[in-house]
């Protein structure tokens, strides 16, 4: 089933398309990307063409190339969703590196986070990042997700050769719901 575009101020998320994946290849096998991912290993164009053909089929895999307002594709962002517990994880990626700093990475999140709670009603958004990402651990405090585990020396970084930490961070429902209520104050005083 295809999944709904997601429309911010700037930012369009549609369903991947097969033709992605070149750039895809690009991003993921950039180690200036890669730094603080998961995802390091070198990757193929085939391997990624079968990851987005399963992406696109699972239904519980909201994958989303992310588009800017001038129709680049700058990225993928997305997250997948445990239905029997009201939960969804969470995934950010902008390949294009000329595009960091100019706040898509908070627009992204945003609308991911507006969309999981309110059409999709669950309980938590959760993500895991490494330690020494101080960029989106910044971006993911500002929108509310909290701490809630550290593991240490957790993962071997393949790029800088050290073992790295990470954080499990989340958000509530209630948590967003408080947010939400703190801005339509902050709205109607001004
Ligand atoms: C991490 C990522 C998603 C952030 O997106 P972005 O569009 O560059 O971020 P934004 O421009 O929206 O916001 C950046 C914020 O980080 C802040 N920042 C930048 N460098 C920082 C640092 N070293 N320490 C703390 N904050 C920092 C900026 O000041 C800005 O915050 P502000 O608006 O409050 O001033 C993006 O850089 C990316 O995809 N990186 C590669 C992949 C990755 O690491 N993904 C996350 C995996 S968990």
């Amino acid at each position: 089933m295809p999944k709904p575009t997601l429309k911010g101020p700037r930012i369009t998320l549609r369903q991947p398309k097969l033709s992605d994946a070149a750039l895809c290849v690009r991003w993921f096998n950039d180690p200036k990307v890669t730094i603080y991912l998961g995802r390091q290993q070198k990757l193929a164009m085939k391997d990624e063409i079968e990851y987005l053909k399963k992406m696109i089929r699972d239904k519980d895999n909201y994958n989303y190339s992310v588009i800017n307002e001038n129709g680049k594709h700058i990225g993928m962002a997305g997250f997948h969703l445990k239905r029997k517990d009201k939960r969804a994880t969470y995934g950010i990626t902008i390949g294009e590196k000329k595009e960091w700093g100019k706040g898509y990475g908070q627009e992204i999140t945003e609308i991911i986070i507006d969309f999981v709670f309110r059409k999709l009603k669950v309980n938590r958004l959760d993500l895991k990042v490494f330690e020494p990402n101080k960029r989106a651990v910044h971006i993911y405090e500002k929108m509310g997700f909290k701490i809630e585990g550290h593991r240490r020396a957790i993962s071997y970084n393949l790029v800088t050769k050290r073992f790295d930490d990470d954080y499990i961070m989340s958000i509530l429902r209630e948590d967003w719901l408080k947010r939400k209520g703190r801005r339509i104050l902050t709205k109607k005083r001004v």
